[in-house]
């Protein structure tokens, strides 16, 4: 597993502190963050491939500092967004699929290949030509984590991937999570979805206010939000 650390982060959007003096370090595979709306997942999921930088502190992947090796790091984390219409950038959904591959320079039989199967394994195979924006909400997010998963990252970060799944999808996207290799961080609000991985961390006001094994993280959430 990749080592991700947090070291005295803070951040501030204008006057509001988002996050404030966030110390992790994250080597276990599977990581959920859970929180209220507004406590600061999205900007601390964001800055483990550098999409957000912050005000002060640091955060590194295995010893690269994110601020500054940002074409390493965005090659070996994946990130999945809330909402999958910020990461379509292709026309059709096969399109889309290949681009994250084409940009590595494959032979394109073995892209089609790779494609194909992904599109196959995602249940989208019937859409391959059909254009990436008419899917409907749930497959578009299926689509965000064909596209993304294709380029084998060694981390994948998602932000809420579940969201607009329906439960079969969902329980897929779960199992997906167990079963693959790979490192995943899942920021959720489906608390069910955490309760086999190995570490959740819940945020609060922009700071760690737990930081446990699930059944005991979940339970200190539910605490605060009752
Ligand atoms: N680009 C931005 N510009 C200004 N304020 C922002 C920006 N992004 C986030 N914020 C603010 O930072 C705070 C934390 O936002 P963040 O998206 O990290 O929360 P979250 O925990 O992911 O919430 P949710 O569960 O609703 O997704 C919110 O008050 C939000 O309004
Ligand atoms: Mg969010």
């Amino acid at each position: 597993m990749s080592r991700i650390v947090f070291d005295g982060v803070s951040h501030s959007f204008g006057e509001r502190r988002v996050l404030a003096d966030v110390d992790l370090v994250l080597s276990e595979r599977r990581i959920g963050i859970i929180g209220a709306n507004g406590s600061g997942k999205s900007t601390l999921a964001r800055m483990i491939n550098g999409l957000v930088a912050p005000d002060t502190g640091r955060v590194t992947v295995d010893d690269a500092d994110v601020a500054r090796k940002a074409k390493e790091i965005r090659r070996k984390v994946g990130f999945i967004f809330t909402n999958p219409d910020n990461q379509i950038v292709m026309p059709t959904v096969q399109e889309d699929v290949a681009f994250s591959l084409r940009r590595r320079g494959l032979a394109p039989a073995e892209i089609a290949l790779r494609t194909a199967a992904a599109l196959e394994r995602f249940g989208l195979a019937a859409h391959a030509e059909h254009p990436a924006h008419r899917l409907s909400g749930g497959q578009k997010q299926l689509l965000a984590l064909a596209a993304v998963l294709v380029g084998e990252p060694q981390i994948i970060v998602a932000d809420e991937p579940t969201t607009l799944l329906d439960a079969r999808n969902a329980r897929e996207i779960a199992g997906l999570f167990r079963e693959m290799t790979q490192q995943v961080i899942v920021v959720t609000h489906q608390l069910e979805l955490l309760e086999d991985f190995d570490r959740v961390i819940v945020i609060d006001e922009g700071r760690v206010v737990a930081d446990d094994a699930p059944s005991v993280a979940l339970d200190a959430y539910r605490g605060l939000l009752a």
